[in-house]
């Protein structure tokens, strides 16, 4: 089974994990002791919401995010799942950028 690096930006952190191809990266992190935000874990709450920086992923089962948001990179990482070595950011400003492009800027 092909066994990915992902590096997680967050909070003025990088944070080095690994995930398989079949794992979804809220679990890997839990796996490797990783503390990162999260609540219904099915890709609804967007509470794990990030940004894909570099690589490729299978984020298919995101629920809570159109493809448009998609397009533009958004993740939600307890549905995602790496098809290569990742770096991903999360982390409040991520939430701000995915609710303004969701719902505009008031
Ligand atoms: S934890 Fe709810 S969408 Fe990921």
């Amino acid at each position: 089974m092909q066994d990915y690096n992902i590096k997680v930006q967050f909070e003025k952190e990088t944070l080095s994990l690994s995930c398989t191809e079949n794992q979804d990266i809220i679990s890997a992190a839990n796996t490797n002791g990783i503390d990162l935000p999260y609540s219904c874990c099915s890709g609804v709450c967007t509470s794990c919401a990030s940004k894909i920086l570099e690589g490729y992923v299978d984020k298919e089962d995101a629920m809570g995010l159109d493809d448009d948001l998609k397009e533009k990179g958004f993740a939600l990482l307890c549905v995602t799942y790496p098809k290569s070595d990742l770096i991903v950011v999360m982390g409040d400003q991520v939430e701000d950028d995915l609710y303004n492009d969701q719902f505009g800027n008031y």
